[in-house]
């Protein structure tokens, strides 16, 4: 395996789709919060969701995920998916995305890096625990964070 980038600017800049199902019933989200790093002696990817978002019911029935980054042009299309709901629209069928079946679970064939996951972790991130300035300003309004963490099993380069 071997996946040269900046993590600290890779998922904040640049977005990632998080996608989870199979595929007939699968859904996809934006994501632009995340990390990468070493966890149990593994490489994992560390993503968070909350609990509202229909993606995150995908992430509980199946047991692997994707998270891809696609070239700068996609951008646009990152943006439908980080504001609409699969609850709303047909994610699955995406203008300028086509789906593909990665090990056991789904990226798109438009996808520079795609990296497989398999989920070792589910972790409620309860607001209780935080620093109430963050607490107050993510949490106030809006439902928790899940944390989501799988071990990258298999990395996809286009
Ligand atoms: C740039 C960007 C980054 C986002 N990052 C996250 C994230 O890290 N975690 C999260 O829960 N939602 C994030 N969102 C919001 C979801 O992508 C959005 O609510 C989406 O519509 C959920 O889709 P779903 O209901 O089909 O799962 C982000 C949205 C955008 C535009």
């Amino acid at each position: 395996m071997n996946f040269e980038t900046d993590i600290f600017t890779v998922f904040d800049k640049k977005w990632a789709l998080l996608t989870a199902g199979k595929k007939d019933d699968f859904n996809t989200m934006t994501i632009s919060w995340g990390g990468m790093g070493t966890l149990w002696g593994k490489p994992v990817v560390t993503s968070y969701v909350r609990t509202s978002r229909y993606t995150h019911e995908f992430l509980d029935k199946n047991e692997f995920f994707t998270v891809s980054f696609y070239p700068e042009e996609y951008k646009k299309t990152l943006g439908i998916l980080g504001s609409k709901s699969g609850r709303d629209i047909d994610k699955m069928h995406i203008e300028g995305l086509t789906a593909e079946v990665v090990g056991d679970s789904i990226s798109f064939k438009e996808a520079e890096i795609t990296l497989l996951c398999r989920k070792l972790c589910l972790q409620p991130i309860d607001p209780k625990n935080m620093n109430p300035d963050i607490a107050q300003q993510f949490y106030s309004a809006d439902a928790p964070h899940d944390m989501y963490i799988g071990e990258v099993v298999d990395i996809i380069r286009k």
